[in-house]
């Protein structure tokens, strides 16, 4: 029986994939549920195994099935896209830690060792712990949540801080707007994130580790517990793993729809049972972290890029990108675009290539007017600007953040003035409430801003949006009310026009 792959991702589910798995499967073929390839627009992404590859079919709506399975889709002879592989958008990219989603049963512990899984922890496991902070540091890998912090060093502090109990906490809080890569990863490759985690806690001295998932994503959560489940029944997680002196046990925690509980001492309160509010640092949670012990805490992506790093070496790792950026990223094409999904690809990719040749543009076939990079706290960016490498420093240079990696795409009907009115509406709305720049600035944001809309006192209430966003940037204890400036003089600076 030929076997079929159609993928089980919440984003595929959305249009139909279950449908179209399950006639499928009455039609005759073998269906094996995979993540999804990231190329949105073409989900239900069906694939035929042949012997020159996977073929495709998309997108396929359950009316479709019939006719395709007529013109020969079970042997991958009716006409469709082609090999996956082959596909533009697959082979531009460069796929290190996406290499399995789309590709493997996330759920099958045999596939993800018969596609180089635990190469990576096998390798750590075999290396004493400071070696493998080593090799993370200098394959140049910096933290995916936002921060970009490097993750060698931040390993290295947890290493060296002196404690019977140390924890490693994975951060898939993913709060941004424009970003689903955690998610994908979770629901398309979770033993990779276990991997990643188990190295982690090899390379610090931890031995229990949490993840914690926003509660919107229930896939995410259910398709986690059962890896967990399923790596502990191998010997991959638990006393002993692989047969190594390394006991490690893993459990999920799920969050409550706060955006502020993605930062990281806020997630650590919640972990703990507390409501999400920000911590004051120093201390650093890789000094006094969850329950006051050394905690690592790393991004989804930060730690599902390690497994690659420790199989294929630093050095191959830190080859890819530019600058102090190195290795891929995981870049999230999103809002008003013809083609979204996702691209991994190393650092320095254009703004431009991501936007238009692999996104084509928008969706509504009008010119694109803005971008915003980096989640609710990044900047807006206009066309000109589309030359601008993905690099942390050549963003920061710019006055913006590449964040964990999301573009949203707006075109030309869109109202910068009201935009950046959102930003403060997010932060009013969002604040954890322990600082007053964030809590009431973001308030007097709104309100500055809707004057400037209305004409009152323009001028004079533009440079006290300005001083208000100095203050922000300047006061405010953590990032949420820090950047929250940032979205809106970006708009001010590159879309003037809409402010007057
Ligand atoms: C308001 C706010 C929200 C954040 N949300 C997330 C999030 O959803 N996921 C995430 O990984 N990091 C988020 N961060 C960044 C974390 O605080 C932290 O830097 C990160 O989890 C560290 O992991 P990394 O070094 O692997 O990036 C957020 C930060 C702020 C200020
Ligand atoms: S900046 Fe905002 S979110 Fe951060 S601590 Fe202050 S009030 Fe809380």
């Amino acid at each position: 029986m030929t076997r079929v792959f159609v993928p089980r991702d919440s984003a595929a589910r959305s249009v139909g994939a279950d449908e179209v798995a399950a006639l499928l499967e009455r039609a005759g073929g073998e269906v094996v549920r995979t993540g999804s390839r990231g190329m949105l627009w073409l989900e239900p992404l069906v694939e035929v195994e042949t012997p020159d590859g996977r073929v495709g079919y998309g997108p396929v709506a359950p009316e479709d099935v019939d006719g395709l399975v007529a013109a020969g889709l079970l042997d991958g002879t009716a006409p469709g896209l082609g090999l996956v592989e082959e596909l533009e958008w697959m082979r531009r990219q460069q796929r290190l830690t996406f290499a399995r989603v789309g590709v493997v049963d996330p759920l099958s512990p045999d596939d993800h060792e018969a596609h180089g899984g635990n190469a990576g922890l096998r390798a750590a496991l075999a290396l004493p712990p400071a070696e493998v902070v080593g090799a993370v540091t200098e394959s140049g890998l910096r933290g995916r949540g936002g921060a970009g912090f490097p993750t060698g060093i931040k390993w290295r502090t947890v290493l060296d801080a002196e404690s019977e109990l140390k924890f490693v906490c994975c951060n898939a809080d993913e709060g941004d707007s424009g970003t689903f890569a955690d998610r994908m990863l979770m629901e398309g490759d979770p033993f990779t994130l276990i991997e990643g985690m188990t190295i982690a806690a090899h390379a610090v001295g931890a031995r229990e580790g949490y993840i914690y998932i926003r509660s919107e994503y229930p896939d995410a959560i259910a398709t986690m517990r059962a890896a967990i489940a399923a790596a502990r029944e191998r010997g991959w997680l638990g006393e002993r793993v692989l047969g190594s002196e390394l006991s490690f046990d893993l459990h999920v925690r799920v969050g409550a729809g706060a955006y502020i509980c993605g930062e990281e001492t806020s997630m650590l309160e919640s972990l703990e049972g507390r409501r999400g509010q920000v911590r004051a640092k120093p201390p650093i949670p890789a000094i006094q972290g969850l329950f006051g012990r050394p905690t690592v805490v790393n991004n989804v992506l930060s730690l599902a890029a390690v497994p690659w790093i420790l199989a294929h070496g630093a050095a191959a790792y830190a080859e890819l990108g530019v600058g102090r950026s190195r290795g891929t990223s995981v870049f999230q094409l999103a809002g008003n675009v013809a083609r979204g999904g996702i691209v991994e690809t190393a650092f320095g990719v254009t703004l431009g290539e991501l936007v238009n040749d692999f996104g084509g543009g928008t969706a509504s076939g009008r010119p694109v007017r803005a971008v915003q990079v980096g989640g609710p706290l990044g900047a807006y960016l206009p066309v000109s600007q589309f030359d601008l490498p993905l690099d942390y420093e050549a963003f920061a240079q710019a006055g913006a953040m590449v964040g964990h990696g999301g573009i949203v795409v707006f075109d030309d009907t869109v109202d910068m003035a009201a935009m950046a009115r959102f930003a403060f509406e997010f932060c009013a709305e969002e604040s954890c409430g322990k600082c007053t720049p964030c809590r009431i600035g973001a308030v007097r944001g709104v309100e500055t801003i809707d004057k400037i809309r209305a004409g009152q006192d323009r001028e004079k209430n533009l440079v006290l949006l300005d001083d208000l966003c100095t203050l922000m940037t300047d006061g405010s204890l953590c990032a949420m009310g820090g950047l929250t400036p940032m979205p809106v003089r970006s708009a001010v600076q590159h879309f003037a026009e809409d402010f007057r």
